[in-house]
């Protein structure tokens, strides 16, 4: 396995340990040449972990342009609360020094002077350790010099968010960054032009910044070699569900979604037949048994109508009900909604409705058409994704058991 950010090298919160293995040499090269940051990451093809695989260095690119007269911040997301989804409480209470070198980077790359470490509540042991690797990093050999190549102060700032689901997307991180409650903001002005405080800021997920220390100081051609040719570097799976062995596995991109399942998950509980895989969180789209094949990189599973997400997979075996799943992640969105807009608002509630209604057989087929219209109408009339994420795992059961649905209908 071509373990990198859960390799037992990269582990601990002591920042000696951490400095006296590889760590440090990616911010050495960087320091010596804070202007090709950019370029690197763009060669390696570091694309955002945190569900939008967004080029990281595009994003760099826009906040690094804007003019240096304001303050510049940095987000590392680690707000982290989608069902299923859990690998980035384990890179930050494992292994926070990946983590904080792979920002120091980035806000070198980007001009960057403010850093918040922006972090679930209730990952306790997230927020402690990365607090404590942060103190030991203000004291290091290489704050003056990140400071001397910014030619400002740079502050960093650990801060737990509010613990609601829609905290993480970016605009509603900024509002809370400010003190506010995480209302997503609408776009435009993105937030690399305006962001905290009217400045420009950069978000990135916590899985995207720890590669970078690793680009940094094995090189982009490394980066590019351990991936598929599709996509490049490794990823971070959550594998949960029906599996004999979930857990947090990195593995290449490419790796086939079988091999996930039957070699690193050792297989099926009961030895049952896979029914579906949640593919890329509980907001995604839905695969099937003949799609178990896909190789995992951001293209091929697009290709197979679905989307690696932030990596959550979540297995389903033969026998369970597709339909109370998918209700139960409903009801979450539902409850997640921020609220401020009425097509969210009040079409997660009706949809939850809906599907608590068929799921305990008391729906007609008048409520089945009504759900798959909504499906049609309502995707693309909220403010932020969280709308599409709900209606596209709807959508997608729909696509897959719609004969499960049909035969929960009252008779
Ligand atoms: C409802 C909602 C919740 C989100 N939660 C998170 C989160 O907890 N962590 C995260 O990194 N990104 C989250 N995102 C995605 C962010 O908006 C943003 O795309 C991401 O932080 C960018 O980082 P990346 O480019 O490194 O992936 C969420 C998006 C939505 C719509
Ligand atoms: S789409 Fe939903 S969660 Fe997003 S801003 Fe609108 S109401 Fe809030």
């Amino acid at each position: 396995m071509n373990n990198v950010l859960l390799h037992p090298d990269s582990q601990g919160a002591n920042l000696s340990e951490w400095l006296s293995g590889n760590g440090g040499t990616g911010l050495e090269n960087a320091l010596s040449d804070p202007k090709g940051i950019i370029a690197i990451i763009e060669q390696a093809g570091l694309r955002g972990l945190g569900g939008s695989g967004f080029p990281a260095y595009k994003k760099w690119q826009f906040v690094a342009e804007q003019a240096a007269n304001s303050d510049k911040y940095l987000i590392c997301n680690g707000n982290e609360d989608e069902p299923g989804t859990f690998k980035d409480a384990y890179l930050l209470s494992h292994s926070p020094n990946q983590v904080i070198e792979g920002a120091l980077i980035t806000a070198l790359a980007s001009n960057i002077n403010k850093i918040v470490f922006y972090i679930n509540p209730e990952q306790k042991t997230s927020l402690e350790n990365i607090r404590i690797a942060v103190e030991q990093w203000q004291t290091s050999r290489f704050f003056e010099q990140i400071e001397a190549a910014l030619e400002t102060s740079l502050n960093i700032r650990v801060m737990a968010s509010s613990g609601h689901y829609i905290g993480g997307e970016e605009t509603a991180a900024i509002e809370s960054v400010e003190g506010n409650f995480p209302f997503p903001r609408g776009k435009p002005p993105f937030p690399a032009v305006s962001g905290v405080h009217g400045c420009p800021t950069l978000i990135n997920n916590i899985e995207t910044l720890a590669n970078v220390s690793h680009i940094l100081r094995n090189g982009a051609q490394w980066y590019q070699d351990l991936g598929n040719g599709n996509s490049a570097g490794t990823k971070i799976y959550c594998l949960s569900g029906d599996v004999l062995k979930p857990g947090v596995y990195e593995l290449p991109m490419g790796t086939p979604l079988s091999e996930l399942i039957f070699n690193y998950g050792g297989g099926m509980l009961l030895d049952k037949k896979v029914k579906a895989v949640f593919t890329g969180g509980a907001s995604s789209t839905i695969l099937t048994p003949k799609d178990i094949d896909v190789p995992l990189d951001f293209e091929s599973v697009k290709e197979r109508g679905s989307s690696l997400g932030t990596g959550a997979m979540i297995v389903v075996s033969e026998g369970t009900g597709i339909v109370k799943r998918v209700t139960e992640y409903v009801n979450f969105y539902a409850h997640s909604s921020c609220g401020q807009c009425p097509p969210c608002k009040t079409g997660t509630f009706y949809i939850s409705q809906l599907l608590n209604k068929i799921d305990t057989g008391q729906a007609s087929e008048y409520d089945l058409e009504s759900l798959i219209n909504l499906c049609k109408i309502l995707p693309g009339s909220g403010r932020c994704h969280l709308l599409n994420g709900a209606m596209q795992v709807v959508d997608s059961s729909l696509i897959h058991f719609i004969d499960e649905y049909k035969s929960s209908l009252r008779p």
